[in-house]
């Protein structure tokens, strides 16, 4: 099948087919970051914008480190150094990166939906870095693409997400893909971030970590998201810490050969203990890294290219 979708907005819209042809993709453009020339020209003479208007270190930065690589020439705008502090609408800064003759935005925002809206406005590409605490499709696509990269097909894999899932948009992400996947997910928190409604994503709803833990081939941490909290969800982050974040005893109940990852910013010592962090179980810079070659797929597919036309020379 060939490449349509102009916009990245969801991965729940993806069929199992697309989220193939991005890793597949994904994976060809990957050798290209272990050359000494790390840069494709599949994408020169275009102009992408990174909209930033929250906060981002990884997600900012593989974006902009892809554009590169595919030799577009990138422009970045941190919402603190734009004009939506003095009230510009979303609206009217997409319109006028658009009469600047960008050719993709690559867009983080809080508000849920953002990148639909935006993408309904516009006649170019829309990628959603990030919206609010709905979705955040290329980091389930470097997680899936990293999960695969580790064990194979993902087919009846035990995955665990573990931690805030209520306000999580990796979550969500890699829910919609994970299942599509085929793989068989439980999500594990305290109950106030971890309601029975996510078992409408297909997957099994815990509140007991041990249960939840045992032989799962994957977990995948998620960091306690505050900014998103308007009211406290548990006492304490120590209560939180004693009850469910993954220490050396904990990760003994996990299948012996499981792999931990955690999209990040990470929170040492709060959702995980730094010493499984850094330990040799960990994926999570491996996830940093594919991030870029996930990006560079989605921008690369995104402005019209086809999967069958990457070509790498090794
Ligand atoms: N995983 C993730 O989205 O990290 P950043 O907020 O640093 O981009």
């Amino acid at each position: 099948m060939p490449w349509t979708r102009r916009h990245l907005l969801t991965l729940e819209e993806l069929s199992l087919d697309e989220i193939d042809q991005i890793h597949k993709t994904a994976a060809a453009f990957k050798r290209t970051l272990k050359r000494s020339v790390k840069k494709v020209p599949a994408l020169r003479g275009k102009t992408i914008v990174n909209l930033f208007l929250e906060p981002s270190t990884r997600t900012r930065m593989a974006f902009d480190m892809a554009a590169k690589r595919l030799s577009a020439d990138v422009i970045c705008l941190d919402g603190s150094k734009s004009s939506t502090t003095k009230g510009e609408s979303l609206r009217d800064t997409g319109e006028t990166i658009q009469a600047l003759q960008a050719d993709i935005i690559v867009l983080r925002h809080s508000a849920p939906g953002s990148p639909l809206y935006l993408s309904k406005l516009l006649n170019i590409p829309v990628i959603n870095a990030g919206d609010g605490a709905h979705e955040h499709p290329t980091q389930g696509l470097l997680d899936t693409f990293t999960m695969r990269e580790r064990l194979g097909s993902l087919k009846g894999r035990k995955v665990v997400i573990l931690g805030d899932i209520l306000f999580s948009r990796v979550a969500r992400s890699n829910l919609h893909a994970l299942r599509k996947l085929g793989a068989n997910v439980t999500v594990v928190g305290p109950s106030t971030l971890v309601p029975e409604h996510f078992k409408a994503f297909g997957a099994t709803v815990s509140h007991d970590l041990r249960s939840a833990l045992a032989d799962a081939e994957v977990v995948m941490l998620l960091r306690i998201q505050h900014e998103r909290q308007s009211k406290g969800m548990f006492p304490s982050l120590g209560e939180y810490t004693s009850l469910f974040g993954l220490n050396n005893t904990r990760a003994s109940w996990l299948d012996p050969k499981a792999i931990i990852m955690h999209p990040g910013p990470i929170n040492r010592g709060v959702e995980i203990d730094s010493d499984l962090a850094d330990g040799s179980r960990s994926v999570i810079l491996d996830q940093v890294t594919n991030g870029i070659a996930v990006r560079m797929a989605v921008l690369y597919l995104c402005s019209g290219g086809q999967p069958e036309f990457v070509t790498v020379n090794s």
